[in-house]
């Protein structure tokens, strides 16, 4: 059974094709990086007029790499929400035409459970019950993962996701975006115990995170000190007319006692999602740990998750880990086998929740 699987949620045109919910035959993903990063964060209305460009070419791309026919394909699967309104009309729009046209079913997919499902896919079988970390710019949530593919919300943050956390840190720093990747290779050459940063105790729900404490003690750190110029010099690097610069150019540009804010920085969130994450496990009793999402491609974090964890703990491949199509058509299989087909009033939903 093949699955066309098309995804445009926030600001990459993404679109794959995906052999009975595992084995992926194309994914092709048209990332908005370079359009967004002079504004230092996404700007929906030129992602979806990037989109409506996009779409098409990433289709066609994606049916060429598999050396696929419309005609071999049984099903197309898009992602209803969560996401931008603007954006997810333009991968609802096109798929329900294609459905229509080719008179193929249309399956709609959380985007949240896509990427629950690159794990899925990936790492057949992962042991369920799971408890499934799903970390990225828009979302920290934690759910528990039962057979047949249902779902408990067991935590969620409070206020910033930890790679919005991540983009705000690194933007205040003056690095470009997003700031995840950035951040994250910095931090090898930083020492993670130079800056302590405690979190605020939260009140209620002992598996929710919050992020926002840290960024703003990041920001105290650095009125405190005399950084504009170094700052500044960061920031004239990412102009738009400049290539991207290189991890050696970040380097040169970041002062060791920065580099050891921004270990510390990263260690704090990485503390903070393995140690709410072991306690779900704790919780639940789940036999295994899914973590995906764009921040699921963090080297600290990976290194460190089989060690914190209770459970074995399943990562996808980095491509599979931040926003792509596969996804989506690995998560559209088991509704493809259960005939649970969204109808032509399928709408785009900016606010969708999984439970
Ligand atoms: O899943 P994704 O592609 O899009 C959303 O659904 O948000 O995730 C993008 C997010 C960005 O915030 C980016 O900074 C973060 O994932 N990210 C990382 C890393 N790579 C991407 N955060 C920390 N470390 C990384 N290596
Ligand atoms: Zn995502």
């Amino acid at each position: 059974m093949r699955i066309l699987g098309i995804e445009s949620s926030c600001d990459e045109t993404a679109a794959a094709i995906v052999e009975d919910g595992r084995r992926v035959l194309a994914s092709v993903v048209a990332s908005q990086l370079d359009l967004h990063a002079r504004y230092g964060g996404v700007v929906p209305e030129l992602a979806s007029r990037e989109h409506l460009r996009a779409i098409v070419p990433v289709v066609s791309e994606a049916l060429l790499r598999a050396q696929c026919q419309w005609s071999n394909l049984d099903a197309i699967a898009v992602t209803e929400g969560p996401g931008l309104v603007g954006s997810l009309l333009v991968g609802v729009t096109y798929a329900k035409a294609l459905c229509y046209a080719l008179r193929l079913p249309l399956i709609a997919v959380n985007h949240v459970e896509g990427h629950i499902h690159a794990v899925v896919m990936e790492c057949y079988p992962v042991p369920l019950p799971a408890v499934a970390l799903v970390v990225s710019g828009g979302h920290t949530h934690l759910f528990e993962v039962r057979q047949g593919f249902q779902y408990r919300l067991l935590g969620r943050t409070r206020d910033d996701a930890a790679g919005e956390a991540y983009d705000k840190v690194a933007k205040l720093l003056g690095y470009g975006s997003p700031g995840g990747p950035i951040l994250d290779a910095l931090a090898l050459h930083g020492d993670p115990r130079a800056v302590r940063f405690t979190l605020a105790r939260m009140k209620g729900n002992d598996l929710d995170f919050s992020f926002s404490g840290l960024k703003t003690a990041v920001l105290r750190w650095v009125e405190t000190r005399e950084m504009e110029t170094e700052i500044a010099r960061r920031r004239a690097l990412t102009q738009p007319a400049l290539p991207r610069p290189t991890l050696q150019a970040w380097l040169e540009a970041t002062p060791q006692p920065t580099l050891n804010l921004i270990a510390s920085f990263q260690q704090t969130v990485i503390d903070e999602l393995l140690r709410r994450t072991a306690r779900a496990v704790e919780d639940t009793g789940a036999e295994s740990v899914i973590v995906s999402g764009g921040v699921a491609c963090n080297a600290g974090l990976r290194a460190a998750a089989p060690h914190s964890l209770p459970a074995p703990v399943y990562f996808p491949t980095p491509s599979l880990s931040t926003d792509n199509a596969a996804m989506i058509a690995a998560a559209a299989f088991p509704k493809l086998e259960k005939k649970l087909f969204a109808g032509f009033d399928l709408r785009a939903k900016a606010n969708l929740s999984l439970t």
